[in-house]
């Protein structure tokens, strides 16, 4: 799996590189470029693809995809590591990008990059209906704003050190992680226009986007600093409301195993088609970083 995401990333960061690489000359494109590349796991790229896989969408257009979201969740964590926010130095192996460029520039390279997202979609190199590409950019801004990362976001903040009911938690975890997840499940399915698998695929990447912060959670709590690229030990210090702080991490280990049965149960009116699908969700649960 390690190799497939290798392989995926350098594709998805090279159609970014290209699009970013037109606007040299604004000095903002450096902080940008730092927060994107040389990037992470590139996971909801891989999702994009295996469901573009089920539904045989083309590469091309999942590439939009996926460059999209990726814009996204590093305009996310580089606004997460704020010290408004969770007050992170390190990111992905190196320094976070306000530390190397300061606040305000990361503040702005991380507005930049949300509506970069929305530039790529509606960009004229993008080879689908005009109607689909308001629908993609409609379903993209609703798992960004406030029913979505944004709000989810306040609520992580808004619950620390405080004792918070589960049912609060998942919607917490479900909007600042499930709606972008939520969005490479069905954004495949929006260019393909299989209206009858929206609401069955909107269900699963938001389930599938809760198991992925559970385990972010989880490792927090057990991995070190140096294997997950970024500070570890810190949900409890600054007492973050998580699965693990309320129920325990050896709970939350059985909750998440649930969550993945039931979402396996639910791929298989898929059969061999959905392969890919459960193998990324198999590497989701037992990664280490
Ligand atoms: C980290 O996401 C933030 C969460 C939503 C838990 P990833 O673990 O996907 O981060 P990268 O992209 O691999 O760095
Ligand atoms: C971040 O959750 C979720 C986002 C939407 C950025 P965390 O705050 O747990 O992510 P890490 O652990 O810093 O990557
Ligand atoms: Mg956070
Ligand atoms: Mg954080
Ligand atoms: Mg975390």
């Amino acid at each position: 799996m390690e190799k497939k995401l290798k392989k995926l990333s350098k594709k998805v960061n090279i159609f970014l590189n290209r699009y970013l690489s037109k606007f040299n000359s604004s000095e903002l494109v450096v902080p940008m470029k730092y927060g994107l590349f040389p990037g992470g796991k590139k996971i909801r790229s891989k999702i994009i693809f295996d469901v573009g896989k089920i539904f045989r969408v083309k590469n091309k257009d999942l590439m939009f995809l996926a460059a999209s979201v990726e814009a996204i969740h590093a305009y996310s964590l580089i606004h997460d590591d704020l010290p408004c926010m969770d007050d992170d130095n390190l990111r992905r192996g190196k320094p976070s990008t306000h530390i190397k460029f300061g606040e305000s520039t990361a503040i702005l390279a991380g507005n930049s990059l949300l509506t970069t997202a929305f530039e790529i979609l509606s960009d004229k190199s993008f080879k689908v209906d005009d109607k689909i590409k308001s629908n993609l950019i409609h379903a993209l801004s609703r798992c960004s704003g406030q029913i979505g990362i944004a709000g989810g976001q306040y609520l992580d903040l808004s619950y620390e050190k405080k004792k918070v009911s589960l049912q609060k938690i998942l919607n917490m975890e479900l909007k600042k992680t499930g709606k972008l997840f939520e969005f490479c499940f069905v954004s495949p399915l929006i260019v393909k226009k299989k209206i009858k698998n929206l609401s069955s695929f909107s269900k699963l990447g938001r389930d599938v986007g809760l198991l992925f912060q559970i385990v972010d959670d989880m490792i927090d709590c057990k991995s070190n600093t140096k294997s997950a690229g970024k500070k570890t030990k810190k949900d409890f210090k600054r007492g973050k409301a998580t699965i693990i702080s309320l129920l325990g991490y050896e709970n939350a280990v059985k909750y998440a195993h649930k969550l993945k049965k039931n979402i396996f149960n639910k791929l298989k009116v898929h059969s061999n088609k959905a392969n890919d699908l459960k193998e990324t969700i198999e590497f989701i649960i037992e990664r280490k970083k």
